[in-house]
């Protein structure tokens, strides 16, 4: 085996989850790939900060410049713009691939960073950015790649559908339900970036940049958060057969002038009940895609969550590790894992 060495960059919920599956399921993802992928570091600001995860303490370093320089592929997991752009261009520049989740990052540096991405050959790849665990960027990098979209229409944040959720089912008003998210852990106690709508903005940015092939800076965006959505307004949905989502709308339009362009939007709009959105609960995600020859499409699952969205990281890395061990995706198809196909007849289940 060849060995591809891995740098991490942040050892959060969803970077601690990382390297504890390198550690752990290593050698399953490693055949996998047909190369050992290889944790030599995680870079952190405090080395001796409590951790999610028991990790080995000699992996924790300080010296991201020096981490970075020894790696094949760096997991950006830091958040934030700076001082994660600089690692991120410096990785780049280096010639490593790089795998991030930062929506913030993408949303506002997209363009300089798949420029520099590009310069040298490297790739950057970021399905964790939006969706968490869903897989929703590549679909719309690749899968969808032949087709054209018209629209999208997420729900791509969790925290304002946990609290949608819970006034349209129990009823309540806002601020009384989101103070109990906040004591239940599932919103910040600084939540302006879920309710002002500043993170569903980001992660429209990114999507509608994927869809319609073309740079949407996140100011392009149109946003208004829900902080003033009522327990009225929601009953009064729920008597005409709707229900009130916080949706990031990405659609082709053609203006008054005739110009034909996008527009992206985020709002609390009202979806009807019949509609699969409206069956999405919970702090979970989806994000509906509707192409002109696939129809419509949808894409569901955890939005967030370290173990969740490590899955989205890992799949990344997987993707990019087999690009260097056979220059393409060429082993996604290898028959390793030698499991017998069992037979035990039929099994009544109700689905
Ligand atoms: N704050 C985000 C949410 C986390 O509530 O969906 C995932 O980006």
């Amino acid at each position: 085996y060849r060995s591809l060495r891995v740098a991490l960059l942040g050892g959060g919920s969803v970077g601690a989850q990382v390297a504890r599956a390198l550690l752990e399921d290593g050698d399953e993802l490693s055949q996998r790939v047909g190369a050992r992928l290889e944790l030599v570091g995680i870079a952190v600001r405090d080395v001796d900060a409590p951790r999610s995860v028991d990790l080995p303490r000699e992996l924790f370093t300080t010296d991201v410049d020096r981490l970075i320089l020894g790696a094949d592929v760096v997991v950006e997991l830091m958040g934030g713009i700076e001082p994660a752009r600089t690692h991120v261009l410096k990785a780049l520049a280096s010639g490593a691939d790089v795998v991030t989740g930062n929506k913030a990052l993408l949303a506002t540096h997209g363009p300089e960073l798949f420029a520099a991405a590009e310069q040298v050959g490297a790739q950057l790849y970021y399905e964790a950015a939006v969706g968490g665990a869903i897989p929703i960027i590549r679909p719309l990098r690749e899968s969808l790649a032949g087709d054209r979209i018209v629209r999208i229409l997420g729900i791509v944040n969790g925290t304002t559908n946990y609290i949608l959720d819970r006034m349209d089912t129990e009823g309540g008003a806002l601020e009384d339900v989101l103070a109990d998210a906040q004591r239940l852990g599932l919103a910040e106690a600084d939540p302006t970036a879920d309710v002002d709508g500043y993170d569903a903005a980001q992660k429209a940015a990114i999507l509608a940049s994927l869809a319609f092939h073309t740079d949407v800076p996140v100011e392009a965006v149109h946003r208004e958060g829900m902080r003033t959505v009522t327990a009225a307004q929601i009953a009064s949905a729920a008597r005409s057969g709707h229900v009130v989502k916080l949706l990031a709308i990405c659609e082709r339009l053609t203006d008054d002038d005739g110009r034909d362009g996008v527009s992206v939007r985020v709002y609390p709009a009202m979806v009807s009940r019949t509609h699969p959105l409206a069956a999405v609960h919970g702090a979970n995600n989806a994000v509906f895609v509707e192409a002109e020859a696939a129809g419509s499409l949808m894409f569901y699952g955890a939005g967030a969550g370290g173990v969740e969205t490590s899955s989205a990281v890992l799949g990344d890395l997987v993707s990019l590790a087999r690009r260097h061990v056979v220059g393409g995706p060429g082993l996604a198809e290898s028959k390793h894992a030698d499991l017998p196909v069992l037979d035990i007849g039929q099994v009544t289940t109700r689905y």
